[in-house]
């Protein structure tokens, strides 16, 4: 998609030459149209009982009378912020795209003043509505015509808003490849084809890929990821990937994504009920992909390393039994008493060999527990972190992108429930606070270094008629690294 800004004259807005505008007015300030033609549409149709100044509202008109442009969708928004101009300019999308428009506008009401954040808010909306999941439907309707998209601003605004877009397209970019990525079977989005992908990243931007298989990983003494891939004839992989845009001094920030590529739940099987949904349990792997995309497209002055362990959790003759006993890369033992709490395994030894590099920081990404989804429901993902200065940071990037996390607890307190009499620890505590025992069992390999945990299980996918991958946390991911440049 091309994105661009324009300084426009708000009086004659309705002159602007494109094949669809879609202008947002603020619910609560209906003033504010300078365009009098405009201005006169709205007032006619609120008159005539056609339009009302309520948050989501949306009024369409065909080929406006006096108007150049032969599309018109008026949104009233819910306020002025990023994010209520993000549900207005969806709003407004749903109109018009599914009509022939290539160039749309979009612009705002005088009470607006538009900042980097509106303009990424923009990107986001229409990266969400013009993505359609092809790959394995020949019969999806085709892809909106929408090719470019510019933000009408003023001109004391243009230069935030160009920083802004720039920004909103590379996420843009990230999420609809982390939706692809996570939307695709489990018959198609194996290990191997998320090591592929990987290196097809690293061509096309110039980073280094490296994709470990199940010799090397068992070189390195990856027994805990080992056992959770045993049960599988689908081979793992260990992808090492880094965007280098400082110099070497520089400590990289490592992300380190979950990329469970089918979830059974092994031997500890799950109910089969909503089990087809376990193909996005590797959304954690599909969001660090996706930020490391948008770094690698605004080339920040950063050293980036993602590490995604990736296979499948199947049951079988050879798939590890509850109650085996694993030793893991930080060389502590580890009972595994649920083979369903497989992310953890995996993740605890590519949060050791993140040690290798070391890093200014570790974030971790995963869909861990389904007691984060109760927890914290399809809103907010969960953070854990026992870094104050890291918590803020990471709040921060989630509220500016748009995809906002909330802090959980992680207390010593927690920790007690992961004693085992066979191993240093068992895999599992008691269903009660499960998120955060979760957390706790991988607090225990991160101590070298300063570290969080983001739980997506909740807000990686959505359920129901439109299942399908969000895209999250790319955004959240993308804003945190940019933040991170010294
Ligand atoms: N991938 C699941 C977590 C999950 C479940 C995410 C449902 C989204 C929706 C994870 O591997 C898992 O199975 N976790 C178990 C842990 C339990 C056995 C301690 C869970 O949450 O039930
Ligand atoms: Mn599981
Ligand atoms: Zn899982």
């Amino acid at each position: 998609m091309d994105f661009r800004h324009q300084v426009t004259s708000p009086t004659t807005l309705g002159q602007t030459a494109a094949d669809a505008l879609i202008l947002i007015v603020e619910a609560t300030a209906p003033a504010g149209i300078a365009d009098p033609l405009l201005a006169a549409l709205i007032d006619d149709a609120v008159t005539g009982g056609d339009f009302q100044m309520k948050a989501g509202r949306t009024l369409y008109v065909h080929r406006p009378a006096g108007l150049k442009t032969p599309r018109l969708a008026i949104v009233a928004a819910g306020g002025t912020s990023p994010k209520a101009f993000k549900a207005a300019v969806a709003a407004g999308l749903a109109q018009i795209k599914v009509l022939g428009a290539e160039h749309l506008v979009v612009a705002a009401s005088e009470s607006f003043a538009l900042t980097a954040l509106h303009a990424e808010a923009v990107c986001a909306a229409v990266g969400d509505a013009v993505y359609l999941y092809r790959h394995t439907k020949p019969s999806a309707p085709a892809s909106p015509a929408l090719r470019k998209v510019t933000l009408a601003c003023r001109k004391a605004e243009s230069r935030d808003i160009a920083a802004g877009l720039l920004r909103g397209a590379a996420i843009a970019d990230g999420v609809t490849l982390a939706r692809e990525l996570a939307n695709r079977p489990g018959n198609f989005c194996t290990p191997t084809f998320l090591g592929e992908r990987a290196k097809r990243l690293g061509k096309e931007h110039g980073l280094k890929v490296e994709v470990l298989d199940r010799k090397a990983v068992e070189k390195l003494g990856m027994g805990a990821f080992l056992a959770v891939a045993q049960g599988s004839s689908e081979p793992l992989r260990f992808i090492v990937a880094r965007y280098d845009g400082a110099p070497k001094s520089h400590a990289p920030v490592v992300l380190v994504g979950k990329g469970i590529t089918f979830d059974t739940g092994g031997i500890s099987i799950k109910p089969s009920a909503e089990m087809d949904e376990m193909k996005f349990d590797m959304g954690g792997a599909a969001s660090v992909l996706g930020a490391l995309k948008a770094v690698a497209q605004l080339k920040p002055k950063l050293n980036v390393v993602v590490l995604i362990p990736t296979c499948d959790n199947m049951p079988s003759g050879s798939a590890v039994k509850p109650g085996d006993v694993v030793t893991s890369l930080s060389g502590q033992t580890i009972e595994i008493l649920n083979t369903d709490a497989e992310g953890r395994l995996i993740l605890c030894d590519a949060l050791t060999y993140a040690e290798r590099f070391k890093p200014s920081v570790v974030v971790d990404v995963a869909t861990l527990t389904g007691a984060c989804v109760i927890a914290l429901g399809h809103h907010l993902s969960g953070l854990f972190t026992g870094d104050d200065a890291l918590a803020a940071q990471l709040l921060n990037a989630g509220d500016s992108a748009l995809d906002a996390c909330w802090r959980m607890p992680l207390d010593d307190d927690y920790d007690d429930v992961l004693k085992s009499n066979f191993a240093d620890m068992g895999n599992v505590g008691p269903r009660a606070g499960g998120s955060i025992t979760a957390a706790m069992f991988l607090r225990r390999y991160t101590a070298k270094y300063r570290w969080a945990h983001l739980d997506i299980a909740g807000t990686a996918w959505k359920s129901g008629a439109a299942k399908g991958a969000t895209g999250r946390p790319v955004g959240l991911l993308t804003h945190f690294l940019l933040s991170q440049v010294q």
